[in-house]
């Protein structure tokens, strides 16, 4: 028996996808049988294993909300409300944040039943997602902050681009590269995060309410700071792409200008 034509099929089977249609409606010999079977069951698996990381940014999944509506149509992050961007981070480390989020271990009331939610599948394929995405930061004109001497009294500047040698801080910007535009997979940008987002996790090292990180790099560093150098290097890199912006102006009077 072949296959019925589209057009012969019942109205109301026609918009179900093939794998959800009954096998009669498909072809019947044997080996085409098992071609449909063997499909079927690829494409299901294939569903399950590969959620779309960008229908759950926009659409949320399992009861957790849209994380457009928080953290910007194109994981820029708001600034004003304190939720970090994401855009261009490692998708190791926006995984690797989201499980321990759910877990526990990264202790974050907002953030807590959102990462529960999704299980690892959908954490990994929005983790993804987001880590290809264009950060929003203006890398060239960042790094060019890192250029002009940081003055002594001015501690944020002066923590990111020189550190506290005296008690083993080394400068930010060693790690997080210049002007905090972030490291490969491991080093997530600083610039432009909001500067109570970065106080916080400064905090929660010191407090033990986020995990480590690679080789407990973090909390070595945020233990040794004051909570005077904590908000000095929070506002210092909140405020970052802004001042990368007038630092830009200034160097360029010209431009912009009229001939
Ligand atoms: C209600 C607002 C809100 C929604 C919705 C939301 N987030 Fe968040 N997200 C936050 C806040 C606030 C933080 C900062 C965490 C903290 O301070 O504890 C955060 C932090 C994160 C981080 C850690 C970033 C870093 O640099 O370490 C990731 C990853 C993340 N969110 C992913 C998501 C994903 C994926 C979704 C959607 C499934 C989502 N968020 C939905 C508010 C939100
Ligand atoms: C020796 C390397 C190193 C130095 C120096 C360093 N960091 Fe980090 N930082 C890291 C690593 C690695 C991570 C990622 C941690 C993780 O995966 O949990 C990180 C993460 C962070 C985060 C979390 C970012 C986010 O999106 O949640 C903040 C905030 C931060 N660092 C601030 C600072 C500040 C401020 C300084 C300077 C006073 C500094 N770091 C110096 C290695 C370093």
């Amino acid at each position: 028996m072949p296959s019925r034509p589209l057009s012969s099929r019942p109205q109301s089977l026609r918009p179900l996808p093939i794998r959800l249609q009954p096998f009669f409606l498909r072809s019947c010999t044997v080996a085409r049988w098992a071609g449909a079977l063997a499909l079927g069951a690829s494409a299901l698996a294939n569903a399950q294993s590969a959620p779309d990381g960008q229908q759950i940014s926009t659409q949320g999944a399992n009861g957790a909300p849209a994380c457009v509506t928080c953290h910007g149509a194109k994981g820029e992050g708001n600034a004003v409300a304190g939720f970090p961007h994401l855009a261009g981070m490692g998708a190791a480390y926006l995984a690797e944040q989201l499980e321990a989020m759910a877990n526990g271990s990264r202790v974050s009331p907002v953030m807590a039943a959102t990462a529960k939610a999704l299980n690892p599948a959908q954490r990994q394929a929005v983790a993804q997602y987001y880590a290809q995405l264009p950060s929003p930061l203006n890398i060239d004109r960042l790094a060019a902050t890192a250029q002009p001497p940081a003055k002594a009294d001015d501690t944020g500047a002066w923590l990111a681009n020189r550190g506290a040698w005296d008690k083993n801080v080394p400068a930010c910007n060693q790690c997080h590269g210049p002007g905090g535009i972030g490291v490969g997979a491991n080093f997530p940008s600083l610039a432009g995060q909001p500067a109570a987002y970065i106080a916080g996790q400064l905090r929660a090292w010191r407090q033990g309410q986020r995990p480590p990180g690679p080789l407990g790099l973090m909390p070595a560093v945020a233990t040794r700071l004051t909570d005077a150098e904590i908000d000095a290097v929070s506002a210092y890199y909140a405020g970052l792409p802004k001042a990368a912006d007038l630092l830009a102006a200034q160097a360029t009077p010209a431009a912009g200008a009229k001939p």
